[in-house]
């Protein structure tokens, strides 16, 4: 199980230090659960600090770039992450597809050197609303998953479009399915995001195919995100 908090651009270094140093033994009450956070790049290194030595924590980047280096203003390499301390990233968010060019072919380059480098890696998929509506749920997962590298650091997040920020999770039925066709496609774990919170949070981890959640709005408070990471450690033990 894995719960990932996803802060997009929420959380300067000094706030993000203190929510570190809030949640840094949460992982001791939520045996069976991976806690990650994944601060704004400014923020990763006062998140790590705040966490401090040792902390089961994990900090994951919202993005990385496919080169090593090179000229690519505003961009970020994997060993750049590597060297703050930093173990994952999400790649192909569906605001980075929405407003920022991401394309299959971009985000397969991205997913591809970030593990190739060691990081693991969150890739999201997920249809809109007008495809849902046009019964394209399966192409376009179909389409956006053949995009995605096979490895065991692999981390699929199924996120509808039409669920993130609107308060309107997909029913848990809705996840088990696409969940289902997503893991008949690609051996990897997969997340659930949209509108995760405190209240969904225990029937939708409680599916038998979905192994954790990516929260955006609900992971920004500590005590819903904790909430939520309990949840996952309830569905994990039972
Ligand atoms: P949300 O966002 O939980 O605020 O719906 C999820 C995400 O975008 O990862």
């Amino acid at each position: 199980m894995l719960v990932a908090g996803n802060w997009k651009m929420f959380k300067g270094a000094h706030e993000a230090r203190a929510f570190a140093t809030r949640i840094r033994h949460l992982p001791e009450r939520t045996p069976g659960v991976e806690v990650v956070v994944c601060p704004p790049f400014v923020s990763l290194q006062a998140t790590l600090q705040g966490l401090g030595e040792g902390c089961l924590v994990r900090v994951y980047a919202q993005n990385v770039h496919w080169e090593l280096d090179g000229a690519f203003t505003g961009e970020v390499s994997a060993p750049m992450l590597l060297e703050l301390g930093v173990k994952g990233a999400i790649v192909g968010h569906s605001e980075r597809r929405q407003h920022f060019g991401e394309s299959d072919e971009t985000v397969r380059f991205r997913a591809e050197a970030a593990i190739e480098a060691g990081l693991v890696v969150i890739a999201c998929v997920g249809e809109t609303e007008a495809e849902r509506v046009a019964e394209e749920t399966g192409a376009v997962l179909a389409r956006q998953v053949a995009a995605l590298p096979r490895h065991e650091r692999l981390v699929i997040a199924y996120e509808p479009v039409w669920a993130i920020g609107t308060g309107r999770s997909a029913t848990p039925e809705m996840a088990q399915e696409a969940h289902a066709l997503i893991k008949s496609l690609h051996p990897s774990r997969v997340l659930y995001g949209g509108s995760v919170k405190p209240e969904n949070a225990l029937v939708l981890l409680s599916q038998p195919d979905v192994d954790g959640a990516l929260v955006g709005g609900a992971s920004l408070d500590p005590a819903s995100f904790e909430a939520i990471c309990l949840a996952g450690a309830e569905a994990a033990a039972a």
